[in-house]
């Protein structure tokens, strides 16, 4: 039989996380008064040890026990053959998915949220905050707290939240609360709302809100908990390429392209990063990641110092942004409408290891349609941003005759977005340009921020 699915034995799971920071450097977060953050300064938002893992340098990261015990129900991942989707794409490319939707809430998010919640857990933590896009990181954090018995409350943007109703229910379920932002609960909320009352809401707003809840319980028993960007959370995202590179082994093959969609970075960089760690030791890989043209950070914001939320609690992060107070169009792929990037990853594109891609609304999910009716997977709308890039590299594969091997990672099932998928059926759905003017004036909110130095890692 054709074999489709490429399974790891779960007795050969990763055991330990891949810190990149043991082999690239990358300019220190700044506090308000210009100088490196140092670790206490982080200590009321997360928890010391989390705090330890940010700032580590360790190459190899050793994966607590009881993280495996409940990373065992669905990991690890299975790595399959998209030959359905090369069929009708009618490519001499093999391509091959990473599935991250057998996760329970449906994506790639829990691998964090798990980890996040047991360090928590363990620093004597009781009530975690977040904020969340597209529902995918709410839905991951309530069920990883709901694993080790913490309280989870999450800001919604607002826009997803009218869209995915069902995201809530799925939130509650776990026991996890969640309400739409920006919110009267917060100064960040009132303020948003005050500037604009019928906002959609942005994750820069959300993630203001969600600090600023952690931060005013005066008990100490509350973080609060991102699901992307820093370097810890992409640190746990690296199973996912760690198990990749295993299930290539087994079959004796080995990438020449990964793509990966990024919202804040941490799916891509799951993915990417054991093999930028093959291309830094001279390894030929191309690698992209894929950001909607509606906001695209990588590809037309500056490399700059930036606030990670809109209202500027979190120190300046040295990435590519729009400006934190960029409101990205109500595009349905809510996970990818982030104004910054990981630094991590916006380090790398900076110095052309990975080269970023962009691409709109109607192609991804035109790419998503026939993954659908091909490999019968209903992707999340940011996983179709991948998609379209699968299919435009699928196409060169054909112009240049060669049998390429691409790797993609489908970081999650669209199955609790299938109103986005009824607007696209129904041609409802519209692409979004952004205009230099537009950029221009949402990137000019960093101009008198420091600039990053530029680093040469390789
Ligand atoms: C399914 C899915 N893919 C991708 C993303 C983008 O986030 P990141 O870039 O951190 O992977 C999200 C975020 O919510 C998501 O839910």
């Amino acid at each position: 039989m054709f074999q489709k699915q490429i399974l790891l034995p779960q007795d050969q799971i990763p055991r330990q996380w891949y810190n990149i920071l043991a082999d690239i450097k990358i300019n220190p977060p700044l506090g308000p008064d210009g100088n490196p953050v140092k670790p206490e300064d982080l200590a009321p938002v997360f928890p010391m040890n989390l705090i330890e893992q940010e700032v580590s340098t360790e190459r190899w990261i050793d994966i607590p026990e009881p993280v495996l015990d409940v990373l065992a129900m669905w990991r690890p991942s299975p790595l399959i053959r998209a030959n359905a989707f090369e069929k009708a794409l009618d490519t001499p490319a093999r391509i091959y998915f990473k599935y991250e939707g057998v996760s329970p809430p449906g994506s790639h998010k829990p691998n964090t949220a798990v980890a996040q919640a047991y360090y928590n857990k363990v620093f004597g933590i009781e009530n975690m905050t977040t904020e969340t896009g597209a529902g995918q990181w709410g839905s991951a954090l309530s069920f990883a707290c709901s694993q080790f018995g913490l309280n989870c409350k999450v800001f919604m943007v607002r826009v997803s939240f009218d869209q995915k109703p069902y995201r809530k229910a799925m939130m509650e379920a776990w026991g996890g609360t969640c309400i739409a932002s920006p919110s009267q609960e917060t100064k960040a909320g009132r303020d948003a709302l005050q500037r604009d009352p019928e906002t959609p809401g942005s994750l820069g707003i959300a993630i203001s809100e969600a600090i600023e809840a952690a931060v005013a319980d005066t008990s100490g028993k509350t973080r609060y908990s991102l699901g992307s960007v820093l370097n810890h959370v992409l640190l746990h995202q690296t199973i996912i390429g760690l198990e990749a590179r295993k299930q290539f082994g087994m079959i004796d093959a080995y990438p020449d392209i990964i793509i990966g969609c990024a919202g804040g970075g941490s799916n891509f960089a799951g993915l990417a990063f054991p093999f930028v760690y093959d291309k830094l030791s001279g390894r030929q890989v191309e690698i992209y990641p894929v950001e909607p043209k509606a906001c695209p950070s990588m590809t037309r914001g500056p490399f700059v110092y930036d606030h990670g939320d809109t209202s500027g609690y979190t120190p300046l992060l040295p990435m590519h942004s729009l400006g934190h107070a960029f409101v990205p169009a109500p595009i349905h792929a809510g996970g990818l409408r982030y104004h910054g990037m990981a630094p991590t990853v916006s380090q790398l594109a900076e110095e052309g290891i990975i080269e970023p891609k962009s691409v709109g609304q109607l192609e991804s999910y035109k790419a998503g349609v026939l993954w659908a009716r091909t490999e019968g997977i209903i992707p999340a709308p940011e996983t179709t941003n991948a998609l379209a890039q699968v299919v435009k590299e699928a196409q060169r594969a054909k112009d240049e005759g060669r049998e390429k091997i691409i790797l993609v990672n489908f970081s999650g099932h669209g199955l609790l977005d299938l109103g986005a998928y009824a607007k696209y059926l129904a041609g409802e759905l519209t692409d979004f340009a952004l205009s230099d003017e537009e950029i221009e004036r949402s990137t000019a909110i960093t101009a008198d921020y420091p600039r990053p130095e530029r680093l040469k890692n390789v």
